[in-house]
């Protein structure tokens, strides 16, 4: 995917930004200092055998601070873990520190706090249970991804339904929410992340955490494709079949006028993008929501200025001045991806040795979460087609390109996930 992304950005942006930009990722990507992991994804259900351990080892330590802090009795794991997992559901009204239980909002503006607990400390990608979202709903179709973890073992010990899909101000303004997002950096969590941005951002007008479907999941299966820009698409009369499903998801770019329709379909639910793969303006649907994937620090000032609808400010890596394009569309259509996603899908599907999922692989798993049937479509780097489905020209896959990512490791994950019957990878022979 990630040369996917790059030369998917190469087409589209001018010839000068997109070369300095590809220089940009692979430094980026080089340089960045994630935190390595070298382990296969650890066999966990639902993230419930580590949450006793991860409220032993690094919660109960802070304990007394937060209860000085909070004036409160300390807490103990199951209410820990009711409050801080699955039912969270409080609101802090008029400061009634009653409704304050694990760790009080320490960081917010409560001068009464005088000493802030110390940073969390950093830990293994698999150490931290992952969120729920507390509004979830199941799906009510008989047949959906969740089914399938009564068939398969390798999916049933991955899949959490209910993870945490977009974040909400209640991740950066509730302390133990916070607080676990503080063990990780970019995109696994806002560990070194600017406090006074990501406030900014989840406090804004245009910032919206209302759940993707106001009513819950609609009464019906949900039919799902994800269009990446592989080759196998050029040529292959796809549009119709992609359009026909209740949603679809794009990425990066995603041309889809004039005759590309007819290979890649035009119609555009979902589109997910990061700074430099911005290509709202290839999307034609009007009714399009889009996905905002942040993967370091400038992408929390790219998202203020988007919802405060500026131009993007501009950035300086390495002597080279980036401009980076506005993004046109109606910002309250905005959602970010909540950073245990991203640890989520790399920690339970990918091999991990990488150093992040790619926006190819989480979006695939958007799809698995919010629909009952998907189908992936330009995917799976098949050496016989070109690149990509736009390309003038034929361009091979090559070794330099894979380099970059993981990306055997990401082909090996379609064919599982097709092979388990969790999706369906759209093939073609020639
Ligand atoms: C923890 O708190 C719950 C709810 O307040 C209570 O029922 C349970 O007995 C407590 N457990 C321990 C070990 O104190
Ligand atoms: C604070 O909340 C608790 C429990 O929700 C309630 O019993 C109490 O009366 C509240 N106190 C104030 C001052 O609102
Ligand atoms: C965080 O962001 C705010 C607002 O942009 C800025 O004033 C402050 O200097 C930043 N803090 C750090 C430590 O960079
Ligand atoms: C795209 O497919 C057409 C035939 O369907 C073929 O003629 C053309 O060469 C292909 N383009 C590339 C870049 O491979
Ligand atoms: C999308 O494609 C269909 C045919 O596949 C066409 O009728 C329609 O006009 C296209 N819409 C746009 C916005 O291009
Ligand atoms: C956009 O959404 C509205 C309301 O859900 C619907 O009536 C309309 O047909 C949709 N338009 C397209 C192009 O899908
Ligand atoms: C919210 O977005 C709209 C455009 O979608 C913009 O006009 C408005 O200024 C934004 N609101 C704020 C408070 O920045």
């Amino acid at each position: 995917m990630a040369i996917r992304r790059v030369f998917c950005r190469f087409q589209s942006l001018k010839i000068g930004v997109s070369a300095t930009v590809a220089v940009y990722l692979v430094l980026t990507l080089v340089n960045f200092g994630f935190k390595r992991v070298v382990r296969s994804p650890r066999v966990v259900q639902n993230g419930e055998s580590n949450l006793a351990d991860y409220f032993e080892k690094f919660v109960a330590p802070h304990q007394q601070h937060l209860r000085k802090a909070s004036g409160f009795p300390a807490k103990n794991e199951s209410v820990f873990k009711e409050l801080g997992d699955s039912k969270f559901s409080f609101s802090r009204t008029n400061n009634n520190r009653s409704n304050v239980l694990f760790g009080a909002d320490v960081f917010a503006d409560d001068s009464s706090i005088v000493n802030p607990p110390e940073m969390p400390p950093s830990l293994n990608l698999d150490e931290v249970p992952f969120m729920r979202d507390a509004r979830f709903t199941r799906s009510k179709c008989p047949k959906t991804v969740s089914s399938l973890t009564k068939y398969s073992r390798w999916f049933r010990e991955r899949f959490q339904p209910d993870i945490k899909i977009f974040l909400e101000t209640s991740d950066v303004g509730v302390y133990s929410n916070y607080y676990k997002l503080l063990h990780f950096r970019q995109p696994f969590g806002f560990r070194m992340a600017n406090k006074t941005k990501l406030t900014t951002i989840v406090n804004h007008p245009n910032f919206t955490d209302a759940p993707l479907n106001a009513d819950g999941r609609p009464n019906r299966c949900l039919r799902c494709a994800v269009v990446g820009c592989g080759g196998i698409l050029n040529g292959s009369g796809a549009g119709v079949e992609i359009d026909s499903h209740d949603y679809v998801f794009r990425l990066n770019r995603a041309i889809s006028t004039g005759h590309y329709a007819e290979d890649v379909g035009n119609k555009t639910s979902f589109y997910t993008f990061f700074p430099e793969s911005m290509h709202a303006q290839d999307v034609q649907d009007k009714n399009a929501t889009f996905f905002y994937a942040m993967f370091k620090s400038y992408d929390l000032d790219y998202a203020i200025n988007m919802l405060n609808d500026d131009t993007p400010p501009r950035y300086i890596s390495r002597g080279k001045l980036f401009r980076l394009k506005k993004a046109k569309f109606d910002k309250r259509k905005l959602k970010i991806i909540h950073p245990d996603f991203f640890r989520y899908v790399f920690t339970r599907y990918l091999d991990t040795k990488a150093n992040r999922p790619t926006t190819g692989a989480v979006v695939v798993f958007l799809a698995l979460h919010l629909c009952d049937e998907v189908g992936i479509y330009g995917f799976g780097y098949d050496p016989r087609f070109t690149l990509h489905y736009y390309d003038k020209t034929f361009r091979s896959h090559t070794d330099k390109a894979t380099a970059l990512h993981d990306v055997d490791n990401e082909r090996e994950l379609w064919h599982k996930l097709h092979e388990e019957g969790v999706l369906r990878l759209f093939k073609r022979d020639l």
